[in-house]
């Protein structure tokens, strides 16, 4: 639902168990309130009972692949662990990471 900036992106998120739980980017009229595709997969996830992740593809039409932005990142590494992320256009796979290359020293609950 990328209403707003027309840039649709998909995630796909892998549960422990094979199940695939997909996202799309949900923008709204505040612009800010905007939620990325990566979170919109995890909370779903979360939301029907999955605790145990491990990889996520996100993929958008574009030349140049969609890293998951700070705040994906930060919600990704908390509730999924060191993911393999994968990022990919319309044409294929672009690249995988692994999620703590993508954030190096993170803060989560273990430092509460
Ligand atoms: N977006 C995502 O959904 N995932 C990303 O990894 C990067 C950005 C969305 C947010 C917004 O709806 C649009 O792309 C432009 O930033």
């Amino acid at each position: 639902m990328a209403t707003f900036s027309g840039f649709k992106v998909g995630a796909a998120l892998e549960a422990a168990d094979g199940t695939v739980v997909t996202g799309c980017n949900v923008e709204n009229a505040t612009y800010g309130l905007t939620i990325c595709a990566e979170r919109v997969a995890m909370f779903k996830a979360l939301s029907e009972g999955h605790r145990q992740f491990t990889r996520i593809a996100i993929v958008a039409d574009t030349d140049a692949p969609t890293p998951p932005c700070g705040a994906c990142r930060q919600i990704l590494w908390e509730f999924g662990g060191d993911l393999e992320v994968t990022l990919a256009n319309l044409t294929g796979v672009k690249g995988t990471h692994r999620l703590t290359d993508l954030l190096p020293l993170p803060f989560d609950a273990r430092l509460l």
